[in-house]
């Protein structure tokens, strides 16, 4: 598996990838601009896309939170980021791809020696990806609403990164 920046060229797919149901399940309140936002490279933001033997599978956004630009997190410390993650097709779930990409997005997250911890939040109602995020060594911190959503916060520190897992 590798991960490569999104492009203009994904947005049929990212598109198709926004009307299936478990992606729809997992955010329904948000737009995500793909026409224009693909067009942008703004400094806090990494848009990439999961590639099984050059095969699109999934999606991985890595924000700063503390510099990207609608101010989601709020008044939030510097040197983290927040992930956003989903597989594409329905029957690519559970087949351990999201483990892997979450491993290389968190490789590269952490690459950076300034970044202290990592963010997710998936929604309270989302608890397969609670263990998900849990067992790749996320704690949960708090409840918290961000607009519509009612979401759970979880945090990985450096420190309970288990990068040796990381197989590139
Ligand atoms: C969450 C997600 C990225 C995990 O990737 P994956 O390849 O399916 O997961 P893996 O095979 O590596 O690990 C399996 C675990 O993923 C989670 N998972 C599997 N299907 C899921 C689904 N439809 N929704 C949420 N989590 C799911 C479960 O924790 C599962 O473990 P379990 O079988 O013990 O419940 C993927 O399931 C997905 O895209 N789900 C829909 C979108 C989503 O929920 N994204 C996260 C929003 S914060």
């Amino acid at each position: 598996m590798n991960l490569r920046p999104a492009t203009s060229a994904d947005l049929t797919l990212l598109r198709h990838w926004d009307e299936q149901p478990h992606v729809v399940a997992s955010d329904p309140n948000d737009d995500w601009g793909w026409e224009i936002e693909l067009d942008r490279n703004p400094e806090w933001r990494e848009q990439l896309i999961a590639e099984i033997d050059s095969r699109p599978i999934g999606f991985i956004q890595i924000i700063d939170p503390a510099l990207e630009e609608s101010n989601y997190w709020g008044d939030v410390e510097t040197n983290l980021r927040a992930i956003d993650i989903w597989i594409g097709e329905e029957t690519d779930l559970g087949k351990g791809y999201g483990t892997k990409m979450m491993q290389l997005a968190l490789f590269r997250c952490f690459t950076d020696p300034l970044v202290t911890a990592v963010l997710v939040d998936p929604l309270a109602s989302n608890t397969r990806a609670h263990r998900f995020y849990e067992r790749l060594g996320f704690q949960f911190v708090e409840q918290r609403r961000f607009g519509n959503d009612d979401c759970f916060v979880y945090r990985l520190n450096r420190a309970d990164w288990h990068h040796e897992n990381t197989i590139h």
